[in-house]
């Protein structure tokens, strides 16, 4: 690779930190040339969770096909990929050996770079993609606006985190979750109400039909001055609410309203909390991103609210809020422009806090 040809960078990223195997190919880190996914719900809805030993073996069985798939959907060949990229951190280990050690193989046996992905900024890098490639084949085009300073809300399975940006190279944390992360929350509260995995999707499919102001459930911390969040608290009332409603928790009309209810608090939390941000810090965009950020109620609230006090809301693309490797091929490029690249020889993946497991 010349690092001279650095505008026309076309990058390999492979995602497999959790229970998703992903490919894609994404040049100069904002066009999403191909994006391929494969995911592992069909098992994990049997044991109402991510077993770590299972989802490493699915990823060894789709791994190679995927990046095939990638590869020959995006129309170059493998001449043409000029850095392999990889989630390294964090995630479940074993999910994550796998996805590093086929790009440690890939990057060594073409003789391209590698640059080790840190699944977070992928996600927040995914608000930044302008050309998305969809299942159709058609290339969907998004126009990008950033405003300093930003607030970034970071809401996955594993995570719930609150950032300032006063400029895109200084990223300051502002607070996050004292306990459960807000995906977390939402796949608990599912698994509580005999919903399937994965939770807060299941959940969001009941509350489309419920009413979210039907019971009253707290917004934690929201009194206190800083940015942290809790939903540990919230889990449990809602939790204490099934539990007193018995049998009719299970009948459509209440379970839709749970989900509602308990949707609305959540999102609500988030909200709160971001406002707080942005008036403190005079913030122009606020970015949500990861798993969460797949919500509607979530898109709504923000978006209406955020409108309302003339703040810009920028949110990835619904297809590339969940995990996802073109988020890692857009952060990767960012990473090659600062030569920051790893050794095949040595890369090794970090753990770290990430749940999935919804118990
Ligand atoms: O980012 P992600 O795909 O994986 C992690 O890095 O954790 O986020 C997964 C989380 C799960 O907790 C899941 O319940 C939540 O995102 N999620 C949703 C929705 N889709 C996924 N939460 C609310 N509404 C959704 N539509
Ligand atoms: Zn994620």
């Amino acid at each position: 690779m010349l690092l001279s040809n650095l505008h026309f960078m076309n990058i390999l990223a492979l995602e497999s930190s959790c229970d998703e195997t992903a490919a894609a190919v994404v040049k100069n880190g904002n066009e999403v040339l191909s994006h391929v996914l494969y995911s592992q719900i069909s098992t994990h809805v049997l044991t109402g969770g991510v077993v770590p030993e299972i989802a490493a073996r699915e990823h060894v069985a789709k791994v190679l096909p995927i990046v095939d798939q990638a590869l020959s959907e995006s129309g170059l060949t493998v001449k043409e990929i000029d850095a392999v990229a990889v989630t390294a951190m964090p995630g479940l280990i074993t999910s994550l050996l796998v996805g590093v050690d086929t790009a440690k193989t890939l990057a060594y046996v073409w003789g391209k770079p590698l640059i080790a992905v840190n699944h977070l900024n992928g996600h927040i890098a995914a608000a930044g993609v302008t050309k998305l490639r969809m299942p159709d084949g058609k290339f969907k085009k998004f126009k990008l606006v950033e405003k300093f300073p930003r607030i970034l809300l970071l809401v996955s399975g594993g995570h719930t985190q609150l950032f300032l940006e006063k400029n895109k190279k200084h990223r300051v944390l502002l607070g996050e979750t004292l306990d459960d992360a807000a995906g977390e929350a939402f796949d608990k509260a599912a698994k509580f109400l005999g919903l399937p995995y994965p939770g807060g999707k299941s959940l969001a499919i009941e509350a489309a039909n419920g009413n979210p102001a039907a019971y009253t459930l707290p917004r934690p911390l929201h009194n206190r001055d800083d940015f942290m969040f809790s939903f540990s608290g919230l889990k449990t009332a809602f939790i204490d609410l099934v539990r007193s409603l018995g049998k009719k928790a299970q009948t459509p009309k209440v379970k839709a309203d749970l989900c509602a209810s308990f949707g609305q608090a959540v999102i609500d939390s988030l909200y709160i909390k971001t406002e707080k941000a942005i008036r403190k810090f005079n913030a122009k965009q606020v970015v949500v991103a990861g798993g969460v950020a797949a919500s509607s109620t979530l898109r709504e609230i923000f978006s209406t609210r955020l409108k309302k006090i003339g703040v810009h809301f920028l949110v990835p693309d619904l297809s590339l809020c969940t995990d996802n490797a073109a988020m890692i091929g857009a952060e990767a490029y960012k990473l090659a422009k600062a030569k920051k690249f790893v050794s095949p020889k040595t890369l090794e993946p970090q753990a770290t806090r990430h749940t999935r497991h919804g118990s």
